[in-house]
């Protein structure tokens, strides 16, 4: 007999976790103006909120912070980290931050001004409020096959290559860089092929433009890659690693994801104008260049996190139970962004609430619906993350509204997989009795998701 898949490690430390009843949840959700960040975390069974800083590390990552170097510059912990870096991606500047929305700032702050454009594909929300925030324009230049939740495509990811075109044709001279994410968080965890991410660098050569990889999860990426792409199968992924990380000039990383450390995010680049560029934004910002707001001990166990998840069979172990949860859905026939992302599932709200219109925001609705029924909690990656148009401050209601289940690595186990599937389910069977959604009661200028007000729709 064939044996099973199994987890490729055990586990040595355990955290309780607390259930808790329907009434307790409905006063909280109250308390909470059904706005699923502000709940507190011990009123959450189990947390699907984010991939981001919620993983487990290794006896070896724990191990690696007591070997932390804290001094104020040159720590060995900082030249530990950065040969590490440079050896899984080829970059050889590297400046530390304090997570990746930090790096996009002191990077972005060098490069991006006031009329800019930078095309990308469907750029992440703090990524888009950065580039905004300066008051340029994100261009979302990602192929339409990630808008029709039920194709199955191996790399819905991709950027169009025919959309970038466009973008440069009109508007090279206002274009600072292209940007790349991988995955692509916002389209569903999708991946970008390796034939794609070498078309962009073919355009960007072609028009004297660089590229920046927003690389929270390169290795997620790089094992669709193994897995996916042709001619792929018997490379490593620290091998596919280099060969993306060749076709960028530079990266901005969320270390919180793919690096396996509950905080932390770097910059690197091969290009020393860059480097110069963005240290001078580091030091004010972050902190002194060997630590830009990380400590020493966390930036150790990010060395060791980056070695360890750019391993097959981590990257295996994580990308089976984000498997498992989707075939569980498969079965009671939910409809979630096809095929299953890396990091999480993409509950398809508009196909499931099909009764609440898009103005009472029906992936918040259905959110907000599964931490009702089991104390779950999602986020919405849809209508009320994608803020309003910076002109004229209209909702955007052009992208896809989602429920995004996000999987903590190492986390949970394959058990609370069908726990959350089955209370979808129950809340899938009572689908067509959620009429009503919610309203904005207050909300900020930028990244609203975070604390907007909501109430029940009038
Ligand atoms: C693709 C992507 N880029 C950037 C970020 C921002 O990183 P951080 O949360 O560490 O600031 C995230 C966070 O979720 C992300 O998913």
């Amino acid at each position: 007999m064939e044996l099973p898949f199994a987890e490729s490690w055990k586990i040595k430390m355990i955290e309780p976790l607390r259930q808790s009843s329907r009434e307790e949840r409905e006063e909280w959700l109250k308390k909470a103006h059904y706005n699923v960040f502000q709940l507190r975390a011990d009123q959450v069974y189990i947390d699907l909120l984010t991939d981001s800083g919620t993983g487990a590390m290794s006896d070896r990552q724990w191990a690696a912070l007591m070997m932390g170097d804290e001094s104020y510059a040159g720590a060995r912990s900082f030249f530990e980290l950065k040969d590490t870096i440079t050896r899984i991606t080829g970059f050889e500047f590297v400046i530390p931050t304090h997570q990746g929305r930090a790096a996009e700032n002191v990077l972005f702050s060098a490069l991006v001004k006031a009329g800019d454009i930078v095309p990308g594909n469907s750029h992440f929300d703090t990524t888009k409020g950065h580039i905004e925030a300066r008051k340029a324009f994100a261009v979302d230049c990602t192929v339409d096959e990630a808008k029709d939740t039920q194709l199955e495509a191996p790399f819905k990811g991709n950027v169009d290559p025919k959309k970038l075109e466009k973008v440069l044709e009109e508007h090279a001279d206002k274009v600072p860089f292209i940007i790349v994410t991988i995955t692509n968080n916002t389209a569903g965890g999708q991946p970008v092929s390796m034939k794609n991410l070498r078309e962009v660098r073919e355009i960007a050569d072609r028009f004297g433009k660089r590229v920046i990889f927003d690389s929270a999860r390169f290795a997620e990426n790089a094992y669709f890659i193994k897995t996916r792409e042709e001619g792929y199968a018997d490379r490593s992924i620290k091998e596919i690693c280099r060969e993306m990380f060749a076709l960028a000039d530079g990266m901005t990383m969320s270390a919180k994801k793919d690096g396996l450390v509950n905080m932390g995010g770097f910059i690197a680049t091969r290009w020393e104008d860059w480097y110069e560029a963005a240290k001078a934004y580091c030091i004010p910002f972050e902190g002194y260049l060997t630590y830009g707001g990380m400590n020493g001990r966390d930036m150790a166990a990010l060395a060791v996190g980056l070695e360890e998840n750019t391993e097959f069979d981590m990257l295996r172990t994580r990308i089976h139970q984000v498997e498992f949860l989707a075939s569980l859905l498969d079965e009671y026939g939910i409809p979630y962004q096809r095929p299953a992302g890396g990091h999480a599932i993409f509950i398809d709200a508009s196909l499931v609430l099909t009764k609440i219109p898009k103005e009472e925001f029906p992936a918040q609705t259905l959110t907000i619906e599964l931490y009702r029924e089991a104390g779950i909690r999602g986020c919405e990656i849809g209508y009320i993350l994608a803020d309003r148009d910076p002109v004229t401050r209209e909702n955007r209601f052009g992208g896809l509204d989602f429920v995004r289940l996000a999987i903590p690595r190492r986390t949970y186990t394959d058990n609370h997989m069908r726990v959350i599937a089955a209370a979808l389910k129950n809340v899938y069977d009572r689908r067509d009795e959620i009429t009503r959604g919610v309203k904005i009661v207050w909300e900020a200028e930028l990244m609203r998701h975070f604390t907007v007000k909501l109430a029940p729709a009038d």
